[in-house]
């Protein structure tokens, strides 16, 4: 039979994390390595606000790219303020949660013309600038200030409830659990203490068959005790996605150029390009069909292709034009010659139709 092991407090458990992340922390391109934020030694606050700001809702294996491209070309904050929004939007062209770009961008401009390109050094300070919020500001004023800020992420989420047992399902164990980080947090690593929370609930601490034994919890987690660390965190059941669906329109003119258009600059994809689609809410697959086309033409059918958004998933049917470029487009868009789509703020599910309709045209992507 086992035995419950006499709780440890939380000042052990933080050191047993610690010692844990100083061996087997994860070499990441914004992070400082080994790390030394106990040294005085602290990571760019620019190079931690913007990787913060990509690795929500997106994986760190998909986000190394996009940083490295973003802080080669813009390497300053002060940069990247002065960046026109629309190579900001095509370089971030990928990553989704486009409001993101959007925010990213004003938050910049805040920080340049309001703070001499400083970053404020506390999570109040941090939270009055645009497109930050609640986990933002804690996580930059961590890692990159070093001020004792708890860290709620998914990751953290599910060592907590694992650790603690939580039966409360989320999202309503949420308050309880940033409670119990902040108990946890230790006033001399702070920034270390979240990476370290946040490295083990990627590596060890997993949703599916976590490697308990490697554990630094090991000994004190409850959920472990019980034999069942994937009962945890517990979730309120989810509601089935609604589905939408819609037309879009990939017209190639004999010169190879592909006829695109601006979205509007708020809402869902705002300020993205895409090709011209119907509204996306037909109720039957194909009941616009291509009378919603942006120009009257043999328009082909080539397949549909699905996609799912946060809270919906759309299927679009696909229509495919190649022809000679018509003097009576209904829409304001432009040409674009398909040799140029990858410099374009084209979304994912965009280069999905497109690629539907015209499989050479993101060679890379398609691997
Ligand atoms: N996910 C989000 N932020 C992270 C960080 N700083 N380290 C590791 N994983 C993360």
């Amino acid at each position: 039979m086992k035995t419950s092991p006499a709780p440890t407090t939380g000042r052990a458990l933080a050191k047993e994390l610690l010692d844990w992340y100083d061996r087997h922390h994860r070499d990441l391109p914004w992070r400082i390595s080994p790390p030394m934020a106990a040294r005085g030694v602290r990571p760019d606050p620019y190079h931690i606000w913007l990787s913060e700001v990509m690795l929500q809702q997106t994986t760190v294996q998909a986000v190394k790219a996009y940083f490295a491209k973003f802080v080669t070309r813009w390497p300053t904050v002060d940069a990247l303020a002065a960046a026109p929004s629309e190579d900001v939007m095509a370089a971030w062209a990928g990553l989704g949660y486009y409001a993101r770009a959007r925010n990213l961008k004003k938050c910049a401009e805040a920080v340049a013309s309001l703070h001499g390109g400083r970053f404020p050094d506390t999570e109040d300070g941090l939270r009055s600038l645009p497109g930050i919020g609640d986990y933002t500001a804690a996580a930059v004023a961590a890692i990159a200030f070093n001020r004792p800020a708890a860290v709620m992420d998914g990751n953290v989420e599910r060592v907590i409830s694992r650790l603690y047992a939580v039966d409360v399902p989320l999202p309503g164990s949420k308050p309880a659990m940033k409670a119990r980080v902040a108990e946890l947090t230790p006033s001399d690593r702070p920034g270390d203490f979240a990476q370290a929370m946040m490295d083990l609930g990627a590596t060890i601490c997993t949703p599916r068959r976590p490697a308990c034994a490697l554990c630094p919890f090991r000994r004190d987690c409850r959920a472990l005790e019980g034999d069942d660390p994937e009962r945890f965190p517990v979730k309120a059941a989810k509601k089935e996605k609604p589905v939408r669906l819609g037309a879009a329109f990939v017209a190639v003119d004999l010169d190879g150029n592909v006829l695109l258009r601006r979205r509007v600059e708020t809402g869902l994809l705002g300020g993205m390009t895409e090709v011209p689609t119907t509204d996306w809410n037909s109720r039957k697959d194909g009941e616009t069909g291509t009378s919603a086309a942006p120009f009257a033409a043999e328009w082909k059918a080539c397949g549909t292709v699905t996609h799912v958004f946060t809270h919906f998933e759309l299927r679009l049917s696909i229509y495919r034009f190649h022809g000679p470029a018509p003097n009576d487009v209904r829409i304001h868009g432009w040409w674009e010659d398909v040799a140029n789509l990858d410099a374009q703020a084209l979304p994912t599910v965009m280069k999905k139709a497109i690629s539907q309709a015209i499989p050479e045209a993101f060679p890379i992507e398609r691997g």
